[in-house]
C-alpha cells in the first residue's frame, strides 16, 4: 500500500506521515530529505552551477541519502538548507533524478513491508499517481510560520517569526509556480486544513478516511 501526503511547507505533512505510519505499521519516507541532502552536498562541495548540480543529483544514491540523513539529521533542517533545497527543487533534471530515487526506495521497501507513507509536494501527482490513498494538507501561512518557528527554536536555531514567515512565502511561491512537479491538489486527494488542529485530530481524520474504503 502507498499513502501519498502532499502539502505546503510546515502544514503538518511530516507529522501526519509519521503518525499514520505508526498507526498502520507502515514505513515512513520523507521525500523532502532527498532535496535537503542534495542541497547539503551542494553547499559542502561549493557547487552552484546548474550542470554540476544536475551531475551531483545523478550521482546521488539511496545509501548516500541514508548515510547523510543519519549523521546530519538536524543540520538538514537549517534555514540555509531549507532555502537551498527550495532553490534547486524546480530544476527538471534534478527532479527527474530524485523522483527516480524515491520510486526505487519505495519499491525496495514494498518487497518486505506492507506499505509506505510518503510525504512531499508531488507524491500523489507525479511520483506515485496511483497511490492507494492521497492527502493534501494546508493551513493559514501565519499558523504554519508560528509552527515552524517553534520547531526551529526547539532544535536550538536562533530564528525570528518574521524571517520564517517571509521564507515560507517564498517557498510556497516556488513550490506552486514551478513548471516541473508543482505543488497542486491531486483531484483524488482528501484535503485537510490543519490550522489550529492537533496532530491527533488530523491523524483521526485521515484514519477515518482510509477506513471508509
Ligand atoms: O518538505 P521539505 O520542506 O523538507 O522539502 C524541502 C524542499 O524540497 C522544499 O523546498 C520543496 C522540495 N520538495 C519538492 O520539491 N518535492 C518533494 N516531493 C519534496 C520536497
Amino acid at each position: 500500500m502507498i499513502i501519498a501526503i502532499d502539502g505546503t511547507a510546515a502544514s503538518g505533512k511530516g507529522s501526519l506521515a509519521k503518525n499514520l505510519s505508526k498507526s498502520l505499521n507502515l514505513h515512513h519516507l520523507d521525500s523532502g530529505i532527498f532535496y535537503r541532502v542534495l542541497a547539503y552536498q551542494a553547499i559542502k562541495l561549493k557547487i552552484n552551477n546548474k550542470i554540476d548540480l544536475i551531475e551531483l543529483s545523478n550521482k546521488l544514491s539511496i545509501n548516500k541519502i541514508i548515510e547523510i540523513k543519519k549523521i546530519k539529521s538536524e543540520n538538514l533542517r537549517s534555514s540555509l538548507i531549507s532555502k537551498k533545497s527550495s532553490q534547486i527543487a524546480p530544476d527538471k533534471n534534478i527532479r527527474k533524478a530524485l523522483v527516480k530515487l524515491q520510486r526505487e526506495y519505495v519499491n525496495q521497501f514494498l518487497i518486505s513491508h506492507d506499505g509506505v507513507v510518503i510525504d512531499g509536494r508531488d507524491i500523489g501527482t507525479i511520483v506515485f499517481p496511483n497511490a492507494d490513498f492521497k492527502f493534501y494538507l494546508d493551513a493559514d501561512i501565519k499558523i504554519r510560520a508560528e509552527r515552524r518557528t517553534q520547531e526551529l527554536i526547539h532544535l536550538n536555531y536562533e530564528v525570528i517569526y518574521q524571517d520564517v514567515l517571509n521564507d515560507l512565502i517564498c517557498r510556497d511561491k516556488r513550490d506552486k509556480n514551478r513548471i516541473e512537479g508543482p505543488l497542486i491538489i491531486a483531484k483524488d486527494a482528501f484535503y485537510i486544513d490543519t490550522g489550529n488542529k492537533s496532530e491527533e485530530f488530523v491523524l483521526q481524520k485521515a484514519l477515518k478516511f482510509i477506513k471508509s474504503f
